[in-house]
């Protein structure tokens, strides 16, 4: 961890000598702009933040909506989303649009300070100044909230933010995309299944239309990739693998590039249901940091969130021909009794699991749950999901009784995990063994999310 910082601190150190660390200050507005601006340019607005989950970041857990203080968890340490909402001491009422337009493009706030990559600035950067305009007319619309975000715990020296021009210099693309062409690659008019046939030219453009528009979302406002990209070791994305799959808060975003490849290939319509009521047929529930992600996407239009799953479909890399995801096992094997060395795990599975997770289970035909085998987490390289879910659960909603998943985290041990963790693995995926996956390795799981 020492010699990464060391490396980290130099190199941003470097590029930061040759840019500007500190930028102009932007003078303070001396009246709070209107709070009713044109009543459809704040629901324009509101249309992305919503795609922007700016709520998920800016609300602490207890908190007021917007009103900061949430931490966020990285590599160097917390660093604290602070309070958007338009109070003019504590917030940011005292903005001008220029000043927002500044803060979500170059990543810089009100009064000069370089604001940290933890802020998805290098993705809102991609927005049009008219969308900018929109959600800054949304934000000043919301109702003031008195809050200050705690300092954040950063390890020296990147509590230092003048490095973070090093960083911007390394790796921002400032302003909106231009001309990006429909990829050849991209399924054509004929094979999608919206197309009506002799009507192709009009089902042509009109898919393009759709895919440019999920392209702008995806990589702009929604920012995708912040958590589905792997990070280099000065934390930005990863240029060479897009979309190929994330680690943060000790949770896996799994890669969205191999959709196809899962043990049923994801459908559009799913990957729409998905990402609005945060679960798929066939696929499972968003669970972990995709939750909160899926339920603001629900204050988002049907269509927004359709053009998202467009370009991301879209993203699929050709099957090869051995797929990497095998295929479910079928379900006269679980009937099979577990060889010795999984016998404990079968036992806490029929004990604390099966209820909901055996093909028989009587809560399993609520919501069409589909089988543990068609889900990602089971399947996946790393058991860290499948853990991660035995520990945290999903939160029940209210309402929502077939996406609760109650927390184990108190209940079993680490050896205990370990063992439903390969029971689960060995029942319901026809991929080998988790190597290694012991006491200790969940251990180190359960770590990741402790709170400092
Ligand atoms: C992934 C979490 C995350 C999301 C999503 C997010 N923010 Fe933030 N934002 C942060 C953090 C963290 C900071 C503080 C960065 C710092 O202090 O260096 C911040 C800072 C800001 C600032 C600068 C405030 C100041 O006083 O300098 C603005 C403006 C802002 N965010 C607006 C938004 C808007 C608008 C959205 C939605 C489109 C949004 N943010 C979404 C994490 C997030
Ligand atoms: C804050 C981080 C974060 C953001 C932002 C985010 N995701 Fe996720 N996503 C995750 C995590 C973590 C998971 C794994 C959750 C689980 O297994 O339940 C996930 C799971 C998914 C899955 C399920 C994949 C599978 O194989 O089961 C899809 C699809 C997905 N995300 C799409 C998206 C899209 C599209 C966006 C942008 C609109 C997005 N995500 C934004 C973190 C994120
Ligand atoms: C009250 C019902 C309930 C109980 C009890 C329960 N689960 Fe779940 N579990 C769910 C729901 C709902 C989901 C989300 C739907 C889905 O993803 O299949 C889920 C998802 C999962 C997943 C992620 C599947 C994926 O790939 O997305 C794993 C792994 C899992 N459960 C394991 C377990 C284990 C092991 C136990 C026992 C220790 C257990 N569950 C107990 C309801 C339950």
């Amino acid at each position: 961890m020492k010699g990464k910082i060391v490396f980290v601190a130099v190199t941003l150190g470097a590029a930061a000598g040759l840019s500007r660390a500190w930028e102009p200050v932007i003078s303070p507005l001396s009246a709070p702009p209107s709070r009713s601006a044109d009543a459809t340019q704040i629901e324009r607005g509101a249309r992305l933040a919503a795609l922007g989950d700016c709520i998920v970041c800016h609300t602490s857990a207890h908190g007021k909506p917007y009103a900061g203080g949430r931490p966020l968890e990285t590599p160097f340490g917390a660093i604290y989303a602070t309070n958007i909402t338009p109070d003019m001491q504590t917030g940011i009422g005292d903005w001008s649009l220029d000043a927002f337009r500044r803060a979500l493009r170059d990543g810089v706030s009100r009064d000069g300070h370089l604001l940290y990559p933890a802020f998805p600035y290098p993705h809102f950067t991609r927005m049009t100044d008219g969308d900018i305009a929109d959600l800054y007319a949304f934000m000043m619309s919301r109702a003031p909230v008195q809050a200050t975000a705690p300092p954040n715990h950063l390890v020296f020296p990147l509590n230092f933010r003048p490095l973070v021009a090093g960083w911007n210099m390394l790796y921002l693309k400032r302003g909106p995309e231009q001309g990006v062409a429909v990829p050849a690659s991209a399924p054509s008019a004929a094979s999608d299944p919206r197309a009506d046939a002799g009507n192709a030219p009009n089902a042509a453009s009109a898919y393009a239309v759709q895919w440019q528009l999920g392209r702008y979302l995806v990589n702009g406002v929604a920012h995708c990739a912040a958590c589905h990209t792997p990070l280099n070791k000065l934390g930005a994305e990863k240029r060479d693998a897009p979309f190929a799959g994330g680690t943060l808060e000790g949770w896996d975003a799994p890669a969205l590039t191999k959709l196809s490849q899962a043990p049923t290939p994801w459908t559009q319509a799913q990957l729409v249901s998905y990402l609005r009521t945060g679960f798929a047929s066939q696929h499972g529930a968003a669970a972990g940091p995709m939750r909160p992600v899926t339920q603001s996407l629900a204050q988002a239009p049907l269509e927004d969130v359709d053009a998202i799953a467009t370009y991301v479909m879209s993203l699929q890399t050709p099957t090869a021909a051995t797929p990497t995801a095998a295929p479910a096992r079928p379900a006269d094997l679980e009937q099979l009794a577990p060889p010795a060395a999984l016998a404990t795990g079968a036992t806490l599975f029929n004990a604390a699991c099966a209820s909901c997770h055996s093909i028989a289970a009587p809560m399993s035909t609520q919501g069409d749950r589909p089988s543990l085998a068609q889900g990602t987490a089971v399947n996946a390289d790393s058991p860290r999901n499948a853990v991660r879910m035995m520990l945290d659960g999903i939160d029940w909603h209210g309402s929502d009784a077939a996406h609760f998943m109650p927390s184990f985290a108190q209940t079993f041990t680490d050896a205990q995990i370990a063992d439903l963790a390969n029971y689960t693995r060995a029942r319901f995926s026809a991929r080998g063994p988790w190597p290694g996956l012991d006491a200790a390795a969940v251990a180190r799981i359960r770590k990741e999310t402790a709170k400092p």
